[in-house]
């Protein structure tokens, strides 16, 4: 495939499609996002509105950091707080499946959709992928087409078109892209992450005090594995307590497990056979952590498991 004649028809195509008006798309950090966001930047420069949405599930400094990546590309990116917004759809709930769907319809159906209808945007840019449509038609995913998620016909109910730049790609070619694009490697090398976030990782309740829990976690998860070369790393809080003692007293303390993968495309893994020592250097860290005295190593392949707790 020639990349570099995909990214000038890709702009030229864009700029055909949106002429004088004005586009808006969401950036999450994640590859595809990325991508798209650069794509369009080059297209119609600052007929482009990205917004950054602050859902409060996302890992230590990532709001801050992706907008910083992308300003020092001279791409603005508006970061959007909605952290109390998704945190008040989730409380109380425990089911996976119905957090999983307060997440998308916080974004969809309230959040985004505002910041479409206020922007006054006709276009809105989404990053998805040939992988996405292929899932979502075989059932496997549930949500990806931006049209189902928002539950309507875009154009005629609100005048607005989805543009689809990556639609004909899979994963690696946009990294290829990506990477011609200039977008910094922590991008587009990225290891997988879900778009729950860290409430994926959370069994249970999701709230304000056990997201600080596992994102304090998965930072030392990142930080240890970064150079281990496996498919995926990541840390998860499990909704139940195990009795510890520390500083001579005995206490109720919570449980982390920690989660190495080896995959090619995540349908099937098996977990990464780490160095004793290293595994012993996560645990000591993450029992560093207030309330927590207690760090697993999660050994299941998938099947039966899943790489994601929920
Ligand atoms: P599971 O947990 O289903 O995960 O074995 C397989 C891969 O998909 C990622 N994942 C998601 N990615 N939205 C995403 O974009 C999601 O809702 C989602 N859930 C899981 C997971 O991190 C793994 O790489």
């Amino acid at each position: 495939m020639d990349y570099n004649r995909f990214i000038e028809e890709q702009i030229a195509e864009i700029k055909k499609v949106v002429g004088n008006g004005k586009a808006i798309n969401a950036l999450s950090g994640g590859v595809d996002s990325s991508t798209v966001t650069v794509l369009a930047h080059r297209a119609i420069g600052n007929q482009l509105k990205t917004i950054f949405i602050d859902n409060a599930l996302m890992r230590e400094g990532e709001p801050k950091r992706v907008v910083k990546i992308f300003s020092d590309m001279g791409i603005p990116v508006e970061l959007v707080n909605s952290r109390k917004e998704f945190l008040t759809a989730l409380r109380g709930l425990t089911d996976p499946e119905e957090k999983r769907q307060a997440i998308t319809d916080t974004f969809y159906s309230k959040v985004f959709s505002r910041l479409v209808k206020e922007s006054g945007a006709q276009f809105l840019m989404h990053g998805t992928i040939l992988t996405d449509i292929e899932e979502t038609v075989a059932g496997i995913k549930r949500q990806h087409n931006i049209l189902t998620q928002l539950g309507i016909d875009t154009e005629k109910s609100y005048g607005y078109k989805v543009i689809e730049p990556l639609k004909t790609l899979r994963k690696d070619d946009v990294r290829k892209v990506a990477e011609l694009l200039g977008i910094p490697k922590e991008i587009s090398q990225r290891i997988p992450f879900p778009g729950p976030a860290l409430a994926a990782r959370i069994v249970g309740e999701v709230t304000e005090e056990r997201l600080e829990t596992v994102r304090a976690a998965t930072a030392i998860v990142e930080e240890e594995l970064a150079d281990s070369d496996s498919f995926q790393y990541l840390a998860v809080l499990l909704n139940d307590y195990a009795t510890g003692i520390r500083n001579n007293k005995r206490e109720f303390g919570q449980i982390i497990v920690v989660r190495c993968i080896e995959s090619i495309d995540a349908r099937v893994a098996t977990a990464t056979r780490l160095p004793w020592e290293k595994l012993e250097r996560i645990c000591r860290r993450i029992t560093e952590i207030k309330g927590v005295n207690r760090c697993l190593y999660d050994l299941t392949p998938k099947p039966p498991a899943t790489v994601e707790y929920i």
